[in-house]
């Protein structure tokens, strides 16, 4: 199937998204697999967009899309490149908050990929109008279309991250345990938060700050009778070896005398109207400006803005509510009031008052408001929004990154960030959004998991335990032994709901101890994370990936190949002690309830039910590797670099490398780094 290759057909005159590293030059020639047209506009007969599209064979595999919903597997239904501010992340829903268009095609004696680099409205249709087909519609017309190819899988994913950059690299810290919850909202109570985790010997290495230690949710700034002396706080915090961890939003408050405010409106930074006013949309602080993330100088400006949160220490970031969200325009809010008063006078028209349900709730991010703004690019060219819509959050991660690197250009950053498209995974990681407290949802971040990975966001996390909703003991204790092998791994949940940290639980010890199994497992974790990152790979990939030639393995949609020597297999059901799961080669299973704690069981390639109590989950390592375990920890900072039990069945690659930097600094070095562990298996 020849050599790898990229090539780049350019369409329209799109706007640079900073997606690409690799400036290829455009092809001219016929584009190799798919068929490309433009969309007519019946009404008008012009062009409005370009439609590709391609055949499918019944046994064709679709991988890609990144953050969205439903299945490894992508095959089978519809899909839109919109980033939304999606409260509920059901099978139905089209899409939730980032967009990675980038789509695998794997299939009997085909292999390539399709990447879009265009940040508008894109509709993939993958099988749902027609099964044997798929059409993939860009609403802006305007885009650069990269047709990759390659030997296989993994090589077409490491292709792709030659094309749009290595991955961001967190601080080894960022691998340990963190607790947030919306609602934290004072010193003391994350005091206390801390203090109860270190009176069970709940392993622990940060908080995050939800909107709550802000002054009125305004960016930038915190409670002071909440948060006397932060630089004192946080120093206090990092003596605990804990990180805070603020929130930051998208939307500037519209406050006069509120610096950041004053400042960026006095630099232009912020988005405008036609008429070159800002525009201006309600989010948690009340009208908010949002600054123009596409443009150079407000990037600075934005990025500059961290700095009084970085001089008092802090050093991780989440940046949230930035597809933007906007929960309303003042006009569309009055519109919609007007509606309901004239309403009013007519109670008798029944579905006039039901329809008044979705007049409301069509207030919200609604698709006309994203067409009422302005970004001015550094050429000075002005781009509504709609056209560029994707880019936003990916631009303030970059704005975000920035800013660090300009107050500390030496060390790493935790930073993660809701909305995100290709390119932003140079800059930061990323949170899966507003989960709810689900089985289902557990299940959804396994499959979305390796496809974040395909689209180059190593560095990202569920919301374990869920966030909105009550969760059940049971759920919490499941998504915390699949959080044990996520790089982020954070309890948040939303206000309101039951109380999520574990001390809360009758179960406090066994979730304790799936937490000390994190710890124990970090020097691998982290090894493997930053094999990936530094070599183009993925931390977790679909058996397809590793077994192409499987067919019964590359239909798997619940388990996940993990670096280079395991599989992971989650328990995803209430009261399920246990699960059937299929291994694509002889494996050793390290059933676990505690870090010393689990055992072995050598088990042969083929279809197995496992027996997992409510305390047990599985790590599955490939006969002939093996894996280093260290000790249980209560902090990333006393996890040591030997002392390992070296786990594995007939070894006979005798050797592991393991990673082994200071965690911190800003440029590593894969080889330097290396260093060779050694097991006499077999020998
Ligand atoms: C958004 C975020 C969530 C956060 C909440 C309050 O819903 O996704 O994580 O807790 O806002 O800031």
């Amino acid at each position: 199937m020849g050599k790898n290759t990229i090539r780049r057909y350019r369409f329209g005159n799109p706007t640079d998204t900073d997606a690409v590293v690799l400036k290829l030059p455009a092809e001219t020639g016929e584009i190799p697999r798919l068929k490309a047209e433009p969309v007519i506009d019946p009404e008008t007969g012009s062009e409005k967009g370009i439609r590709f599209s391609f055949g499918m064979d019944p046994e064709d595999i679709l991988f890609g899309l990144g953050e969205t919903v439903r299945g490894q597997n992508k095959r089978g239904h519809r899909y839109t490149a919109w980033n939304t501010d999606e409260v509920s992340h059901t099978e139905d829903k089209q899409s939730l908050y980032a967009s990675h268009n980038l789509l695998l095609i794997f299939g009997p004696g085909k292999l390539f990929g399709i990447f879009l680099d265009d940040p508008g409205r894109i509709t993939w249709d993958l099988g749902y109008t027609r099964q044997d087909q798929a059409v993939i519609v860009s609403e802006n017309g305007d885009l650069d279309l990269y047709i990759l190819e390659g030997e296989s899988l993994t090589e077409i994913a490491r292709e792709f991250r030659h094309l749009t950059g290595r991955s961001y690299l967190p601080p080894r810290w960022a691998f340990g345990y963190i607790q947030s919850r919306w609602g934290y909202a004072s010193e003391e109570e994350i005091r206390q938060v801390v203090g109860e985790h270190r009176k069970w010997h709940i392993p622990l290495d940060g908080i995050c700050m939800d909107i709550d230690y802000m002054e009125r949710f305004r960016d930038f700034t915190w409670r002071k009778d909440a948060f006397p002396d932060m630089k004192a706080f946080v120093r206090e915090m990092q003596e605990n070896h804990i990180h805070l961890i603020p929130i930051i939003d998208a939307g500037i408050a519209r406050v006069e005398g509120y610096e950041p405010y004053e400042t960026g409106r006095e630099r232009g930074a912020f988005c405008t109207l036609e008429d070159g006013s800002a525009f201006e949309a309600a989010v948690w602080p009340g009208l908010c400006c949002f600054p123009d993330f596409l443009n150079g100088d407000a990037r600075e400006w934005f990025g500059e803005q961290y700095r009084p949160l970085l001089e008092a220490g802090i050093d991780g970031f989440w940046n949230d509510m930035n597809e933007p969200s906007l929960f309303y325009t003042k006009e569309r809010l009055n519109k919609a009031f007007e509606k309901a008063m004239e309403q009013q006078k007519h109670p008798e028209d029944y579905e006039g008052m039901w329809n008044l349900k979705s007049v409301f709730n069509g207030v919200e991010s609604n698709p006309e408001d994203y067409r009422l703004f302005y970004h001015r690019t550094d050429d000075g060219e002005r781009i509504r929004h709609d056209r560029v819509h994707n880019l936003y959050g990916a631009q303030m991660t970059r704005a975000t990154a920035g800013g660090f690197r300009a107050f500390d250009p030496e060390h790493r950053f935790l930073l993660f960030s809701r909305s995100s498209y290709v390119g932003a995974h140079r800059n930061g990681g990323v949170w899966m959004g507003d989960n709810r407290s689900w089985w289902s949802h557990l299940e959804l971040a396994v499959q979305m998991l390796p496809n974040m990975n395909l689209c180059g966001f190593l560095y990202c996390g569920c919301d374990l335990g869920g966030f909105a909703g009550d969760v059940t003991e049971d759920l919490l204790e499941r998504f915390l032994q699949l959080g044990v092998f996520l790089p982020l791994m954070r309890n948040h949940s939303a206000l309101y709901t039951r109380d999520q940290e574990v001390y809360r639980f009758s179960t406090v010890e066994t979730m304790r101890n799936t937490i000390t199994v994190r710890y124990a497992l970090i020097p691998y974790l982290y090894s493997e994370f930053m094999k990936a990152a530094l070599t183009d790979g993925m931390l977790f990939r679909p058996l397809a990936f590793d077994y192409p030639a499987d067919p019964r393995a590359c239909r798997v949609e619940d388990q996940l190949m993990l670096g280079g020597e395991c599989m992971i297999a989650p328990v995803c059901r209430q009261n399920a002690w246990g699960r059937y799961v299929y291994l694509p080669e002889d494996m050793l299973m390290i059933r676990f309830r505690s870090a010393s704690d689990y055992d072995l069981v050598s088990l042969e390639k083929g279809d197995h039910y496992i027996e997992l109590k409510p305390e047990e989950f599985p790590l599955f390592v490939k006969r002939g590797r093996f894996i280093p375990l260290g000790a249980a920890a209560e902090y990333t900072d006393s996890v040591t670099g030997d002392g390992f039990r070296l786990i594995g069945w007939d070894a006979e690659k005798t050797e592991y490398a393991l990673y082994a930097d200071d965690g911190i600094s800003a440029t590593p070095v894969y080889e330097e780094h290396l260093k060779i562990l050694r097991e006499g298996f077999g020998q």
